[in-house]
């Protein structure tokens, strides 16, 4: 009897038990991870979009800046969570606003020499009042209450 020895044969195939991994196994733990993190990865923004400062819920009332803090670039500062900047008004005096944009959740940036916000990801614009001016976002940033008590500079809740 002759024995074959060719390439035809069959190779050996791993043994499933403890300590031994298949090829389908490993490609399916790899998959879930990518899925997993793929999943983390687009809820975070949507969380943030669908709610920039919940409505409803308790606000802190927080001291953000001073008033010698905020020059015409604004003075970035987080509010809840959230990206949030105080700037100097035309007329004098500052306002504050959630930097989410009303759009798909990208962070405006403030443009002092327009004196408007501009959101990189499909350049929409708002005033310095926050109302949306061009582009796609449907709706103003997010203002917040804000007060001045001597020289600090007071945000507490949103601004209806
Ligand atoms: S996310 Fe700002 S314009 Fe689209």
């Amino acid at each position: 009897m002759i024995e074959d020895k060719s390439s035809h044969a069959a190779a050996p195939q791993p043994k499933e038990g403890v300590g031994v991994i298949t090829r389908r196994r490993f490609l399916s733990v790899v998959f879930a991870g990518a899925t997993a993190v793929g999943l983390g990865a687009f809820a975070a923004p949507l969380a943030r979009y669908a709610y920039p400062v919940l409505k409803g819920q308790v606000f802190a009332r927080q001291q953000v800046a001073t008033t010698a803090q905020v020059t015409a670039d604004g003075f970035k500062f987080d509010y809840m969570d959230t990206p949030s900047m105080v700037i100097p008004t035309s007329d004098g005096g500052y306002a504050a606003f959630s930097l989410v944009c009303t759009h798909l959740g990208c962070i405006v940036k403030w443009e002092p020499k327009n004196k408007d916000f501009h959101c990189p990801c499909h350049a929409g614009k708002f005033d310095e009042t926050g109302k949306n001016i061009s582009g796609p976002p449907p709706k103003p940033l997010t203002k917040y209450n804000l007060t001045i008590q001597g020289t600090a500079i007071i945000v507490e809740g949103i601004a209806t």
